[in-house]
């Protein structure tokens, strides 16, 4: 039998992407593997949307060169964002890749194994397509608590600094009925939380159903214990989506909602298509609606033209909101995206600094909103040991946040309630409460 393995990059797209890429190969006759050096097929399933991420696999690809010198069979392919972005010029510097293939190519991976069989030449697929959502497909899964279930591809909002619409291409959603029968195939398979999948993931619609219809409809699987999406976009928020998340016990309360920037210009050079107002009218509806619900976002730092005050405002924004946690970044130009084109950009060791200044910013507020949840008692998934000690359970929140408590008799899988003692870092601490038995399968 042949052995595949898979490297993966980037976003929870490219992690159920590859899990996909795992099943298709599963059915052609190949066995999973975890080590390059016995792999008869060996995929990177890369990132292109900072520099940084795609210099990452060209060094890759610079170790796995030497792999495929020692055993030349080895079949070496580069798939998904950057393999998109790079196309066959990824082959004037490296022949030795086999494959490129783009995100919507993966259905005709057997074909092109075949095609490579026959001619051992490299094969290059990057057509996108505007209707490929891999329906019918059920992805080999990685074992665990969470299933990672695609529910719409690509992107049309075009954010200027953004390669995902030009990775992922136009936005196309799978039918309400084949994302149910996933789940509940997942359930079966012993998954008991879902995170719904997407570029875009709230601007789902097929045939006039929409994301909180999915949501609802999700929701009601039986044994879904959990439900979580990502990500969303602010613009597609609505009070129906907010509802549909009050009323089911099991969507968790917890949302990321990726800021960006916080001055109304750059907003605007950005194309995010809302204001600093806009946005702090949302967050305070969702702080209605959803008391405690969790906010996480993205902000990216040095845009082309934001200026110190504009920069200022931005961490004024966050000192309004105060993020439960942030992912930050400096700003990466994208070549073929209309921010490289912005002639005004912000230097390397201000970028740095600003970075800086907003993790420092970030910390704090994290800090400020785990310490409130000191001496609240909490739902907690039992997930997975932790990594200090074998007598110490990590689990998750509600709202997202990982919490540390020794285990006494509970075992993984099990929701527990647990009572916050401590939060240091980004983590919490906390003891179980009562009989934990109690508590075991509650939706
Ligand atoms: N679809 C998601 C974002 C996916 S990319 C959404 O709209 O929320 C994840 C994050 O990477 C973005 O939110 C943004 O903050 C960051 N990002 C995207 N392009 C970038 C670039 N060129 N430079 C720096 N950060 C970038
Ligand atoms: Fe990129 Fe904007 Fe689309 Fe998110 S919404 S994937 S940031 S273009
Ligand atoms: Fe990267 Fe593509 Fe995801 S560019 S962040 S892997 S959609």
């Amino acid at each position: 039998m042949k052995n595949y393995y898979i490297e993966t990059y980037g976003c929870q797209m490219n992690v159920a992407d590859s899990e996909l890429v795992a099943s298709i190969m599963e059915e052609n006759g190949y066995g999973k593997i975890d080590t390059v050096e016995s792999a008869d097929a060996v995929f990177l399933n890369t990132c292109a949307i900072r520099e940084h991420a795609e210099e990452k696999i060209h060094s890759r690809l610079g170790v796995l060169r030497k792999e495929k010198e020692k055993r030349p069979h080895m079949i070496l392919g580069l798939m998904g964002c950057m393999a998109q972005h790079v196309k066959d010029d990824i082959l004037e510097s490296k022949p030795y890749v086999d494959f490129v293939l783009g995100p919507d190519s993966y259905r005709r991976i057997p074909d092109i194994l075949r095609r490579h069989e026959q001619k051992n030449e490299s094969i290059v697929d990057t057509r996108l397509s505007r209707f490929e959502v891999y329906s019918g497909m059920y992805p080999s899964r990685n074992e665990g608590i969470n299933a990672w279930i695609s529910i719409m591809r690509g992107c049309d909002k075009f954010c200027t600094f953004c390669i995902v619409p030009f990775t992922r291409g136009r936005e196309r959603s799978r039918s309400v009925k084949d994302i149910i029968q996933e789940v509940r195939r997942a359930v079966d398979d012993g998954f008991v939380e879902v995170t719904l999948l997407g570029q875009n993931v709230n601007s789902f619609r097929h045939r006039g159903e929409r994301f909180p219809d999915l949501l609802q409809a999700v929701a009601e699987v039986s044994g879904v214990q959990r439900v979580r999406f990502t990500s969303p976009h602010p613009q597609d928020i609505d009070d129906d989506m907010l509802f549909v998340m009050r009323d089911n016990a099991n969507l968790c309360k917890s949302i990321h909602l990726p800021l960006q920037a916080g001055s109304d210009r750059i907003l605007k050079r950005m194309n995010r298509t809302y204001s600093q107002a806009e946005f702090l009218a949302l967050v305070s509806r969702i702080r209605d609606l959803l008391p405690g619900c969790g906010l996480t976002t993205d902000i990216i730092v040095g845009f082309p033209g934001e200026t110190r005050e504009e920069f200022d405002e931005t961490l004024q924004v966050m000192e309004k909101i105060k993020f439960d946690s942030a992912f930050t970044f400096k700003y990466s130009p994208r070549p073929g995206t209309k921010a490289t084109e912005y002639s005004d950009h912000v230097s390397e060791s201000e970028k740095q600094a600003r970075l800086e200044s907003l993790i420092t910013v970030q910390k704090r507020h994290t800090l400020f909103r785990n310490r409130r949840e000191i001496s609240e008692i909490v739902k907690v998934m039992v997930e997975k040991e932790s990594k200090k000690s074998s007598d110490v359970w990590a689990g998750r929140t509600d709202t997202n946040k990982w919490v540390l408590f020794a285990k006494k008799t509970t075992q993984v899988k099990q929701m527990v309630n647990v009572r916050i003692t401590d939060a240091h870092g980004v983590t919490l601490f906390g003891e179980l409460v009562s009989d934990p038995r109690r508590f075991h399968a509650v939706a």
